[in-house]
């Protein structure tokens, strides 16, 4: 067993955002055992409660604060490479950015390459679960479960799926996707920390008769998730329109395949409409907000309070590559700055209100809400150990915050990759090591690691 020593910030609540409240522990322990929190409580009355002469290990991470790991909602792995293309909205970066990438992981040796860096880009940003775009190619999708397994990171992905409109090597037909589909969730669906996602690219790229298959997989592999994209530009909004004349709205062109439920989570709905709000709120579904994404593709501003008014569960992704890079933490900061720009519109976002986006709203979308989120007894140890380096920044804010919540403001809107000290998934260490390697940055807590692996034109 192992006691983690820290001061423990979460949001264990059932509230919705815009209420979130913040459980603070300063000197706080999590006794760990198989990977599950089994006590908490100030570390003296741990300590105290254990029985005598039984051997534990005591990890300190009392310097900066112990935060749940991060949840990302929405982020594709084959982007990775192409990050930080500016100045393109959503079709053209597609067609001039992504795709042409995307069609390079033909190639399993290009795609294990990439799957490598894209899990680093994950687990150093303090991501411990992530909703996953994969690849058109199941070569690919089969070497992003592999590098996950191998990193030890919680995931769901799958086979990406488009029978038109996107360059011609990146298409497939419904028969060859479920079957495809089926091959790659016998390998890995509910294999170690991995579940299998059903992703068609978006409506626009999919015919009904794909859409159909899509269902079928759904159908036929008992617990998988339902990902997609919706309403994210008005071109794009106006060219599935003019693709299903028939369907009452985007989320319909979804819904009306079954495909809109309790495991669904569909990215962006930034330009969407009180009738879709209410048939996701009735089917339960989660929407993933990316604000960095939103931002740099032009897409629009996230009508956050029409959501949650709706009672539409919110979770928060980075959408790497159209977003800005793989933090959560920014992406929070994001989500805050573009409430605040919709002045009256907006909703207000507090501290523990973004902590919940980017931990247990996420955990809950993915259907992850009685395992990870928050560390309370009875979840999986899946922390991230914020540590800044003396005198920065977010060193000094740290130590003059006034208060617990003032700390994780400051812990938000500061906190950068280079200042985790260590990341953890079902009480395992994840290694932060770089696929191209340059030192280790967890050398004080390496002593207590138990495991090191831990077309056409769109437009
Ligand atoms: N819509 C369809 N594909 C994509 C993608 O790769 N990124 C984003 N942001 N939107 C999409
Ligand atoms: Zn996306």
């Amino acid at each position: 067993m192992t006691i983690f020593r820290g001061t423990v910030l979460d949001t264990p609540g059932d509230e919705v955002v815009g209420t979130v409240r913040l459980r603070a522990q300063p000197d706080a322990a999590l006794l760990v055992e198989g990977g599950m929190v089994t006590a908490r409580g100030a570390f003296a009355d741990v300590v105290g409660g254990l029985p005598s002469g039984g051997h534990h290990e005591v990890v300190d991470l009392r310097e900066g604060l112990v935060l749940p790991g991060l949840v990302d909602a929405h982020v594709h792995y084959p982007q990775v490479r192409v990050l930080g293309a500016l100045g393109m909205p959503l079709l053209q970066w597609l067609e001039e950015c992504a795709l042409p990438e995307e069609a390079r992981l033909e190639s399993v040796d290009y795609a294990r390459g990439v799957a490598a860096e894209f899990v680093h880009g994950l687990v150093a940003a303090g991501t411990t679960t992530a909703l996953v775009f994969g690849s058109h190619f199941a070569g690919a999708v089969d070497a992003f479960f592999e590098a996950a397994a191998r990193a030890g990171v919680r995931v769901a992905a799958g086979l990406v799926a488009s029978d038109r409109a996107l360059p011609r090597a990146l298409l497939t037909t419904p028969d060859r996707y479920y079957e495809e589909s089926l091959h790659l969730a016998r390998r890995w669906h509910r294999t170690g920390l991995a579940r299998y996602a059903v992703t068609p690219r978006f409506s626009y790229s999919a015919s009904d008769a794909l859409l159909a298959a899509c269902s079928s997989v759904l159908t036929d592999v008992d617990g998988a998730l339902f990902t997609s994209h919706v309403n994210e530009s008005n071109a794009e909004v106006a060219a599935v329109a003019a693709l299903f004349r028939t369907a009452d709205n985007y989320v319909d062109t979804y819904d009306r395949h079954g495909l809109v439920g309790p495991h669904t989570v569909l990215a962006h709905n930034v330009h969407t409409t009180t009738p879709e709000l209410t048939l996701l709120s009735a089917r339960g579904s989660a929407v993933a907000h990316c604000p960095s994404s939103n931002a740099a593709l032009g897409s629009g501003l996230f009508p956050l309070r029409r959501h949650v008014e709706h009672g539409v569960r919110v979770a928060l992704g980075s959408d790497v590559g159209a977003g800005t890079g793989f933090s959560l933490f920014k992406e929070a900061l994001q989500a805050y700055l573009t409430q605040r720009l919709l002045g009256t519109e907006g909703l207000p976002l507090t501290a523990p209100d973004l902590l919940h986006l980017a931990t247990r709203s996420g955990a809950e979308a993915l259907g992850l809400g009685d395992e990870v989120g928050d560390l309370s007894v009875g979840k999986q140890f899946d922390a991230v150990w914020v540590r800044p380096r003396r005198g920065d920044p977010l060193d000094v804010g740290l130590r003059h915050a006034a208060s617990a919540e003032d700390a994780l403001g400051r812990a938000l809107t500061l906190t950068t990759p280079a200042d985790l000290g260590g990341v953890w998934v079902g009480g395992q260490q994840v290694s932060i090591v770089c696929p191209s390697p340059r030192a280790s940055p967890t050398t004080h807590l390496a002593r207590h690691q138990r495991h090191s692996h831990p077309h056409d034109r769109l437009e």
